[in-house]
């Protein structure tokens, strides 16, 4: 080759590479970690592994990563909110396209949800949403209406006790102090229940939405009751950890008292279908593969909607037997 035809191709080379180079972008701008292979990075803070609902909800967030083609960076809290908030931080600094959490309590999320938005980077919520008052810190909020579920566990309550004279005994198990879901249910079924003066929670605290935490709660409210109706959960594993309590005690779980939860996962549905359990309002964890989804849109900068509500039913004993085979979870 002539050396002016050598170098022609030379210039026209590097300005094909500058050019290509331009279209793939920058990791290091634009808000996000894109590598050159284009996969989109997800930084993504778990509340802990409290219940069989959160560790569905975990395998359904990693299954969907690996399918949807997202690398998935994630992080364990173990029910804390300063390790959210660590993660959230580490997650800024290494750049990722997209964090996504499910925060586990509503309060004090302003500040590192700023820091995120102010380094380009999107957030989404899932399963538990934020009190925060500035909803230009996220880019939308996936997960379920709790006081909807609430709500539908308190109305299956009137309608059941229609006909009492006198008093009902409800006690009440929480979820962990200051989460979307304990403060969510609390109100909803404490705004059905209204319907019926009779209808009282003369015991409610917080069990954490653990079986230890549940079954713990329930000896304390059996020793200090000496009438006790009904158990309202607010999720299964607080209400299989009470059976053992109130089985404990001499009475009989389903009939002595009546249990109503949230949640239905499996062994939940077990202990329905069993007659130990007298209702369930379903919450569902199966969130990963519209998060996924979710996360390619902001990414690709499209507008997304700022709430999406999971679909949800309820159940009686009758309908956890014919649905217990098919459970996934
Ligand atoms: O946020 C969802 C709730 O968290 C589930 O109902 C409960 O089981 C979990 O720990």
């Amino acid at each position: 080759m002539h050396s002016a035809s050598w170098r022609a191709a030379t210039v026209l080379a590097s300005v094909l590479l500058v050019g290509t180079m331009a279209a793939c972008g920058n990791s290091d701008t634009g808000g996000g970690g894109t590598k050159d292979d284009g996969k989109i990075t997800m930084g993504f803070s778990q509340v802990g592994a409290e219940s069989g609902w959160r560790t569905a909800n975990t395998t359904s967030i990693k299954e969907s990563a690996t399918a949807a083609g997202i690398e998935l960076k994630f992080d364990d809290a173990q029910q804390k909110q300063e390790n959210q908030i660590k993660a959230i931080r580490n997650y800024i600094q290494q750049k990722v396209d997209v964090i996504a959490f499910s925060p586990v309590v509503e309060s004090g999320w302003d500040t590192v949800l700023k820091e995120a938005k102010d380094a380009g980077i999107p957030v989404i919520l899932t399963d538990r949403s934020v009190d925060s008052a500035d909803k230009t810190l996220y880019k939308t909020f996936l997960g379920s209406d709790f006081v909807k579920e609430g709500k539908l566990a308190g109305e299956w309550l009137v309608e059941q006790k229609k006909t009492a004279t006198g008093p009902v005994n409800i006690v009440e198990l929480q979820g962990n102090t200051g989460a979307a879901p304990a403060n969510d249910r609390k109100k909803g079924f404490g705004e059905a229940i209204a319907a019926n003066p009779n209808l009282k929670i003369i015991a409610s605290q917080p069990g954490d939405f653990t079986r230890a935490g549940g079954k713990q709660v329930m000896e304390q409210f059996l020793k200090a009751n000496k009438q006790i109706d009904v158990l309202f959960a607010h999720n299964d594993d607080m209400g299989l950890g009470a059976l053992e309590a109130i089985t404990a005690a001499g009475k009989v779980p389903g009939k002595d008292i009546t249990i109503i939860t949230v949640d239905a996962v499996k062994d939940g549905m077990q202990a329905l279908a069993d007659g130990k359990f007298n209702f369930i309002a379903e919450c569902s964890p199966l969130l990963g593969p519209q998060l996924m989804d979710l996360a390619k849109k902001v990414h690709a900068g499209e507008t997304v909607p700022a709430r999406i509500e999971t679909e949800e039913t309820t159940f009686t004993q009758e309908q956890a037997k014919e649905a217990l085979p098919n459970r996934k979870y």
